[in-house]
């Protein structure tokens, strides 16, 4: 049987899967298909910052440890995420009680202390994710508000100076196709680069949906031109968490759709040399997070509740 995994390796590509740690930790059926099925892994939840230093000083590595040591031994690469957001943040963080001094140097310590722990086995970075609103404005963050535009700039120099070999990403969504953010974005990466900040790469989440009814033209038709503009940028590009979900109730038809718009992703990234991964948010439906986070909506993976494929799953297959 030929998996992705072993057609991606031919081709020197990677195909990666957000882990959810629990599901590491409890299903033997999840973990084959993990390590059978991917070269790469991303962290869900286990190296958020709420998740790693709920109580400052007190961290908390046992979850992102499991997972990066099942990778480290099943000969995977691991996609860190992420360490600069302004979700799952400790409350110590959030709670109004540090100065901007001290906020800073939190940060900086976050950053550095996580990236030293996993050196030499978390190979790529998500240093800051979704750092943008829609109309292609810089998100409101704690970061923003206290630190300033200048902290994405920071967090990348602070990120290469913990680990100078790892790669370094921006990772937001809704810059799939020619938004306001898309721009955004890519004007700050240009100048980043012409800054000499150190940043590598761009990640693109890719989160999907089939609209009910199902429109005739499908999405993710501009992803490979998107990846193409920022490839020009002297960039690597990734697809970071890749998923489609349908409304739900499921049917023959959403599923066929779902699979044209997996092979649509796949073939836009596999068809850039730059774009060095794909990565799906999630390995089954039956612990996809867009069934608590989406209601209404879910059925969104390449693997079904039983962690049977899909067809979805199939059409990436062909595409490799
Ligand atoms: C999500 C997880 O999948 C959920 O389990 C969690 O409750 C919330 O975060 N963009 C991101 C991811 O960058 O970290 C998010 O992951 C999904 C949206």
């Amino acid at each position: 049987e030929i998996t992705l995994r072993t057609l991606a390796a031919a081709r020197g590509l990677r195909i990666g899967s957000a882990v959810s740690d629990s599901a590491l930790e409890k299903d033997s059926g999840y973990q084959d298909k993990l390590k059978y099925e991917f070269n790469s892994v991303t962290p869900e939840n286990a190296m958020k910052w709420a998740n790693l230093e709920a109580t400052r000083g007190k961290p908390t590595w046992e979850k992102a440890d499991a997972i990066v040591d099942f990778a480290v031994r099943n000969g995977q690469t691991v996609r860190g995420h992420t360490l600069v957001w302004h979700r799952s943040l400790p409350t110590w963080i959030t709670d109004g009680t540090l100065s901007t001094a001290e906020l800073r140097d939190a940060l900086k310590q976050h950053i550095q202390g996580t990236m030293k722990r996993y050196a030499g086995r978390v190979s790529v970075w998500d240093v800051v994710n979704e750092a943008f609103n829609e109309d292609g404005t810089l998100r409101p963050s704690i970061w923003l508000e206290r630190l300033g535009s200048g902290y994405i700039a920071d967090a990348f120099r602070w990120a290469h100076e913990a680990d100078p070999s790892a790669k370094l990403y921006i990772n937001d969504f809704d810059a799939e196709w020619a938004t306001p953010k898309r721009d955004a974005l890519y004007k700050l990466v240009r100048d980043l680069r012409a800054q000499g900040v150190p940043i590598d790469g761009v990640g693109f989440q890719t989160h999907t949906l089939i609209k009910d009814p199902i429109p005739a033209a499908l999405p993710l038709t501009q992803l490979q031109d998107t990846l193409k503009l920022f490839a020009g940028l002297g960039v690597d590009v990734a697809v970071t968490e890749l998923d489609v979900r349908v409304k739900l109730p499921a049917d023959a038809d959403k599923v066929a759709a779902q699979a044209e718009t997996y092979r649509r992703a796949a073939a836009a990234c596999f068809g850039v040399s730059r774009c060095v991964s794909l990565t799906v948010w999630g390995l089954t439906d039956k612990y996809s997070w867009v069934d608590s986070g989406v209601p209404g909506w879910g059925a969104a993976d390449l693997l079904d509740r039983n962690l049977q494929k899909k067809p979805a799953y199939t059409q990436v297959q062909a595409v490799l």
